[in-house]
């Protein structure tokens, strides 16, 4: 009787997803399970040995069944880019999983839940931001927040002697957000407010809203900010969308974009700093090759982003018919989850698990790729190049306080991260 009904009911849910309409919310989700959520545990900055034995005998495995949905998890480098690229077969809109029909609520929105051609039409504001040219004007902007911030770490050691700095409140996730302030043009005074309103995002240990990154603050207060600054438009991105496409831009959408930028290029470039640092510490082969080669950055830059992906699964995908990946059916209704870190560790595309700057290349998937591909890589890259140069060069004694091995890891996150990093400065 109880197996009929709940058989029944789960025929329902597998209807309405089928019918792109509301039937599911996983907002109410307290905890996402296990069977779910494992290959988002890893061993240290490594994937753990399951997900890379899975990527190695199934490429395109079936994950489990989950509400009536069949979850899909694909860890091949190519499988991965089958599905990325492919510009027709799948949406990413998430609002019916959401409890949200596809017309209504809006606040799962942002980019990477959007599916064409809304998605060109609003990523086109966007894009113009993100040019080389436009990011060679923040370039001494991102210099001066650097050596602020190197300015910080010295006084941290100063006030504390003989007692370790942690690198991730002085540096790691306090350049990118200022980096992101001011590209967004937050004013200086409201920026301790806003910092606050930056953490805990990305936590599928927060349930389900955590798991698609809808929770925070963050987004009502670039809603305000986007009002206020229709009438009195600032410097920033926000300022610079309202004067050039002002009239076909909602309030609503103009925020929703800013928060995608924030929550896109905060976390992630904050992760990127505090791993690749602890990464580059440990081995002291290479922290000795950037001290004295600092041009070798951008190598070095391109093998931690392989290899470390801190964004560990792409914006889910929903096939909007029957697909096949590597060969592999899978059906309309289905929820496709791509793992970047397997992915780039892909031995049979990839150097694999080593770090090798000398085969660097940014074919890697670590910024997604086709359609969704990030539109902040090359603002991220400029970041990582110049904040890793500088610590190099300001600190070249700089060493690791505890092993790697002992520093606490974000548990299942989907951003990767690391809750602090404590450093010697010399
Ligand atoms: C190291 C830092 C970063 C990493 C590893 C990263 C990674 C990614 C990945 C994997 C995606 C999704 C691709 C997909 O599902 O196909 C993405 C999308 C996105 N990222 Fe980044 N990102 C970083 C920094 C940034 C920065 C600095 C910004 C902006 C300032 C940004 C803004 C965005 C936006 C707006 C999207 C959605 C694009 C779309 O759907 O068209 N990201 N990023």
């Amino acid at each position: 009787m109880l197996r009929t009904a709940l058989a029944s009911a789960k025929g329902l849910v597998r209807r309405a997803l089928l019918s792109r309409s509301s039937g599911i919310d996983l907002t109410r989700l307290d905890k996402v399970p296990d069977s779910l959520a494992w290959p988002l545990t890893r061993d240290g900055t490594s994937p753990s040995a399951r997900l890379s034995a899975v990527r190695d005998e199934e490429p395109v495995h079936k994950l489990t069944s989950f509400l009536g949905l069949d979850i899909w998890l694909v860890t091949g480098h190519e499988e991965t880019r089958e599905v990325l690229g492919a510009r027709d077969d799948y949406s990413t809109d998430i609002r019916p999983l959401m409890g949200r029909s596809g017309e209504e609520g809006g606040d799962f929105g942002g980019l990477g839940f959007t599916d064409p051609p809304e998605h060109t039409r609003q990523r086109r504001f966007l894009t113009p931001e993100f040019t080389r040219r436009r990011l060679a004007r923040l370039e001494p902007m991102i210099h001066d927040i650097v050596e602020r911030q190197l300015d910080e770490m010295a006084a941290a050691a100063a006030a504390a002697p003989g007692q370790p700095v942690d690198l991730v409140p002085t540096y790691a996730f306090p350049v990118p957000f200022l980096v992101i302030c001011d590209l967004l043009g937050v004013p200086a005074e409201h920026r301790e407010h806003f910092s606050t309103l930056a953490t805990a995002r990305f936590d599928v240990t927060a349930g389900g809203k955590g798991t698609v990154g809808a929770i925070g603050g963050s987004r009502e207060f670039l809603l305000a900010e986007t009002a206020r600054q229709r009438t009195d438009p600032g410097p920033g991105l926000i300022g610079q969308i309202i004067r050039e496409h002002g009239d076909e831009i909602s309030d609503f959408d103009l925020g929703g974009l800013a928060d995608g930028v924030f929550t896109g290029g905060l976390e992630t470039s904050a992760s990127m700093l505090a791993l690749g640092t602890a990464t580059l510490l440990e081995d002291r082969a290479l922290w000795k090759r950037l001290c004295a080669e600092p041009e070798s950055v951008d190598d070095i830059v391109e093998e931690l982003l392989r290899t470390l992906s801190v964004v560990q699964v792409a914006f889910p995908r929903f096939p909007k018919k029957d697909v096949e990946i590597g060969g592999c059916p899978v059906h309309k209704g289905s929820v496709v989850l791509a793992s970047l870190p397997a992915a780039n560790r892909d031995p049979r595309a990839t150097p694999g698990d080593t770090l090798a700057p000398e085969e660097a290349s940014t074919s890697h998937l670590a910024f997604g790729y086709g359609f969704h591909r990030c539109v902040g890589a090359e603002l991220a890259r400029l970041e990582l190049r110049v904040a890793f140069r500088a610590l190099a060069e300001r600190y070249p004694e700089l060493s690791l306080a505890v092993p790697t091995a002992e520093l606490t890891y974000y548990s299942s996150s989907i951003v990767y991260g690391v809750e602090s990093v404590p450093v010697h400065l010399g």
